[in-house]
């Protein structure tokens, strides 16, 4: 089986990218071959290193506002080390134009609620303020807007009675734990057109185990 090499970018604890570093094995399709920080103190990048996988921190604050100058190192890296697809797993910067079009239908998203509800931050609390019975995450290509691409899979959860955004973020980072890897497998799991049916053919889970 000819892996997909992935690149994960991320800005924080990386609790996402545990999740698809531990689906790796034989029979996975995919390979975490760098993780890439915004932020050099990003928990991700010590999950990596323990893995014995590459981390790289690239900093965007030293670029200011000229976002496509970090965007061009980042991509840099990623072409130098043969990266055939990037799942952003809580990469909290906004990706330009340079970005998306370079990475075209091969870069993924995960984001914390049942899209098209809840794009951008805040998802438990408005969901909550919104009355919701359902929550959960997607996985998503992304494309130019803010999670706004086609939907690869969705996990969803309930919203219980006594719920704080903070209870409800628990429950929905579980299901991301569930959900990411199955999509990412199922989006590196065949090659031409056997790929191109598994982009087509979306996951959607109940995530939800009392
Ligand atoms: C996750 O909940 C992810 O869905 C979210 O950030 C968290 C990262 O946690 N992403 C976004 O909000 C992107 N807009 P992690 O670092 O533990 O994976």
């Amino acid at each position: 089986m000819t892996k997909q090499r992935v690149g994960v970018l991320v800005s924080g604890r990386g609790s996402n990218l545990q999740a698809l570093m531990d689906a790796q094995g034989p029979f996975c399709p995919f390979e975490i071959a760098v993780v890439i920080a915004n932020l050099p103190d990003a928990g991700g990048l010590q999950i990596a290193r323990d893995a014995g996988v590459e981390a790289i921190a690239i900093d965007h604050r030293p670029f200011g506002k000229d976002r496509s100058a970090f965007e061009r190192e980042i991509d840099a890296a990623l072409r130098a080390r043969s990266i055939d697809l990037v799942a952003l797993a809580g990469f909290m910067r906004v990706l330009s134009a340079f970005f998306v079009t370079a990475w075209a239908q091969r870069l993924v998203n995960i984001h914390p609620s049942l899209l098209p509800a809840f794009p951008g931050l805040d998802t438990h609390a408005r969901a909550l303020a919104a009355g919701a019975k359902l929550h959960g995450c997607s996985v998503h290509w992304v494309t130019e807007g803010v999670d706004t691409g086609p939907i690869i899979g969705q996990a969803a959860v309930p919203v219980l009675p006594d719920d704080t955004p903070e209870s409800l973020a628990g429950r929905v980072l579980q299901a991301e734990h569930l959900l990411y890897p199955a999509c990412l497998a199922l989006v590196c799991g065949g090659e031409g057109a056997a790929g191109a049916a598994a982009r087509d053919t979306a996951l959607f889970m109940n995530a939800w185990a009392p």
